[in-house]
């Protein structure tokens, strides 16, 4: 389970300062555009491993115009005990973190925390590079095996190392074959988690009863298949030495990879769906990930949706609504009305958000 029984914001967005206390039910939070919704839910992402939802730098998230840096405080109900996450940046620097006190890494991060998060910018995740749905899949794949973010940042480094070799024309082989080595361990790692992730939440997709659409995922590398085994990206890598010094970058690899989807009842392919179909495909791997989790690891996601009723008639609203209350998720949504979350009643937790000369206020109705 996973659940933030309290959050403290200080200095960070357009908030001074927040003290709340939660209960384990969903939380939908209402307000006018531009009242400071979804910093509360960025808040909120940035207790997992990475830039948080807006993939935004510490420096841009401290209030301005003080400018003083910022922290994050949360109290977490995992399955088996309560966690106390602190998340801090001095001066806009980049950000620390703590559990129970300790300073921790953000790979360590993983170990303790699921989050998953639909954004409206996700609307074209179907349509756009290959790059934001690589990293919709990875944040799934996180969830699954923690120790992706180390794998994922080892190959990330290694490829630093074999790109600056590349622009710099040194055609010297034994140069390459350490940092390959590398890339080959991490990257093989890397597909394997990957491919099982997206077995699993096939898997899942299958076995639910849910008004979602089933999405048919598939990873592709733009030339051809995965590489099975280390050995096969170790040859991958050599070969494309050649053209990697003519273009000065790795152009095989996992950081390649792209995720298909289709509507699998339709056979079309999620690219040229409606966006409506686009949104419910996406909130269906969602929930699949998260009943996948609960009944794998006992531990049930966090899930942060913004401007959720966008593109979703009503009764696929309701729908969402019933899965996040028959899964006992602690979802975070927003929405400018709470008629937007009326289907819940009693079953959610309001907080109303207003802007106040430049400074957001929460109150809990
Ligand atoms: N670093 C910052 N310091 C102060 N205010 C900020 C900062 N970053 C964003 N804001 C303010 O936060 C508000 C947007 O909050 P947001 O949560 O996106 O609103 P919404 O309720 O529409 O989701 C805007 O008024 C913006 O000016
Ligand atoms: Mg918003």
């Amino acid at each position: 389970m996973s659940f933030v029984t309290s959050l403290n914001l200080s200095h960070f967005r357009s908030y001074k300062h927040v003290h709340l206390k939660l209960d384990k039910r969903p939380v939908a939070i209402f307000g006018a555009n531009g009242s400071g919704k979804t910093n509360i839910i960025e808040a909120i992402s940035l207790f997992s491993p990475g830039r948080g939802m807006r993939r935004a730098s510490a420096e841009a998230m401290m209030r301005r115009p003080e400018s003083l840096g910022w922290k994050i405080t949360g109290e977490l109900e995992t399955t088996d005990r309560t966690l106390e996450i602190e998340s801090v940046s001095e001066n806009g620097t980049s950000r620390q973190v703590k559990i129970d006190g300790k300073p921790t890494s953000q790979v360590e991060l993983a170990k303790h925390t699921r989050v998953l998060w639909l954004i409206p910018s996700m609307d074209r995740l179907w349509t756009e590079g290959a790059e934001s749905r690589r990293r919709f899949l990875d944040r799934i794949v996180l969830s699954f095996f923690p120790k992706h973010a180390e794998h994922s940042l080892s190959y990330e480094k290694a490829m630093r190392e074999r790109n600056r070799l590349l622009k710099e024309q040194v055609l010297d082989a034994h140069w390459y074959a350490a940092l390959e080595n590398q890339m080959a361990k991490s990257g093989t790692a890397i597909d394997r988690a990957r491919i099982k992730a997206v077995d699993r939440i096939s898997q899942a997709q299958a076995n639910a009863s849910t008004q979602f659409p089933i999405a048919k995922l598939e990873l592709r590398q733009r030339e051809g298949t995965l590489p099975e085994t280390e050995a096969d990206l170790l040859t991958a890598f050599a070969e494309s030495r050649f053209r990697d010094l003519a273009v000065g970058r790795t152009m095989v690899g996992p950081h390649k990879t792209d995720m298909y989807g289709a509507y699998a009842a339709k056979g079309v392919p999620a690219s040229d769906c409606s966006t409506g179909e686009q949104k419910a495909l996406l909130v269906s791997i969602i929930l699949a990930n998260a009943r996948a989790l609960a009944q794998d690891q006992g531990a049930k996601p966090l899930i942060l949706l913004d401007e959720i009723s966008a593109h979703l008639d009503t009764d696929r609203r309701g729908a969402l609504y019933k899965e996040i209350c028959d899964l006992n998720l602690q979802a975070w949504m927003t929405g400018t009305e709470p008629e937007l979350f009326s289907e819940f009643g009693n079953k959610a937790q309001f907080l109303y958000v207003t802007d106040q000369d430049g400074t957001s206020i929460i109150s809990q109705p």
